[in-house]
């Protein structure tokens, strides 16, 4: 009987529970995409709520790549101090932390995976194993790749997305070229004793065939090539398939079920989670290893301490999707307490 809180071991990196911090945008950094005060507290309120790893908000990985505004960076030496400080929060309260390493466009250009000459995707993957290889050295436990929720990366794999003819385009094998060489290189830059993910698709909004096949097929080759953790999501993560008062739970779970049947690496369901006994059905009933969560953390960030100490409770996020603010994510119903009393 496997429960939430069993202790699982990868890679001689022990996961206190079975619970992940999805990755997170919390538009906190300051205008170089580096740490704040703010954004550490952050990290410090979801580490001490018990969560057994954080994966950081999606990372941008050269100081031309930002995406989104307050985004954290991971591009150059001058950053590691701040890196430092929230693997100390992690750490100092038994969580693992993974880097979300992410491309989207430069410049502030978002890109799709037409635009883009064979030569500067030749490029690409060399950014992300210099992320992986400063993670490595700031004391992260390992990285995630994000090729989900149909930026850039994500798109290659889309039969509908990519319409390129190149080697990165044409086939399944072509479509997932760019990923798997994104994989090679990090892989060869960081070593075996690394943790490496990868955030993957399952679906999207429109149920465009295919991209559940695209999924099983890059996870099954990634699962070959040696990857650690392969956490499935879906396009409109935090909206559409997942927003709304008739959300249902854990979308994902027939996907992400089909891809842990597949794979030896453990899989991560992400996308409402939201009531510990359906999840640790699901650890049960299926190969998911593993449950990542988000919105419930913006608004309640000690749920996992309160489910270890015997709580039932299902997460009190309602997936309304208002967690975005100009003054740093988080959840709508915290914002309007903290308001209240202020
Ligand atoms: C404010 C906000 C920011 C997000 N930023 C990221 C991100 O940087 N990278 C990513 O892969 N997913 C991001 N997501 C998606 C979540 O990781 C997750 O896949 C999605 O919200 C579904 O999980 P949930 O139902 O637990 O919220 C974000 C979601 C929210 C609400």
């Amino acid at each position: 009987m496997k429960t939430l809180f069993d202790a699982t071991t990868i890679k001689g990196r022990t996961l206190k529970n079975r619970l992940f911090r999805s990755a997170t945008w919390e538009r906190l950094a300051d205008g170089d995409g580096r740490l704040t005060p703010q954004l550490l507290a952050v990290y410090e309120e979801l580490a001490q709520g018990g969560v057994g790893a954080i994966i950081t908000s999606a990372l941008y990985l050269q100081a031309t790549a930002r995406s989104l505004p307050g985004q954290l960076g991971l591009y150059d030496a001058a950053g590691l101090d701040g890196h430092r400080r929230l693997v100390a929060t992690a750490h100092g309260n038994g969580a693992l932390l993974l880097g979300q390493l992410a491309f989207a466009g430069r410049d502030g250009v978002m890109w799709t995976a037409n635009d883009p000459s064979t030569a500067v995707l030749d490029e690409l993957p060399q950014y992300y194993a210099r992320g992986a290889a400063l993670a490595r050295e700031a004391g992260y436990d390992g990285v995630q790749v994000h090729a989900a929720h149909g930026y850039f990366l994500s798109q290659f794999l889309s039969p509908a997305a990519n319409g390129r003819t190149d080697a990165y385009g044409g086939s399944s094998e072509g479509r997932r070229a760019l990923l798997m060489a994104i994989y090679a290189a990090v892989r060869r830059e960081v070593g075996e004793d690394f943790l490496l993910s990868v955030k993957l698709d399952c679906r999207d909004m429109h149920e465009t065939p295919g991209v559940f096949e695209e999924c099983l097929g890059a996870a099954t080759a990634l699962d070959a090539a040696g990857i650690d953790l392969v956490e499935v999501s879906g396009l409109g993560g935090n909206k559409g398939i997942c927003g709304g008062k008739k959300q249902a739970q854990s979308v994902f779970r027939p996907e992400a079920a089909a891809v842990a049947e597949a794979i030896a690496a453990p899989v991560i369901l992400v996308g409402a989670n939201r009531s510990p006994a359906t999840m640790e059905a699901i650890a049960n009933e299926t190969a998911i290893a593993y449950f990542a969560l988000s919105r419930p953390l913006l608004r309640q960030p000690d749920l996992p301490a309160r489910w270890q100490g015997g709580s039932t409770e299902t997460a009190r996020c309602v997936s309304c999707g208002k967690c975005y603010d100009e003054a740093g994510n988080n959840c709508f119903f915290v914002r309007r307490a903290a308001a209240g009393e202020a």
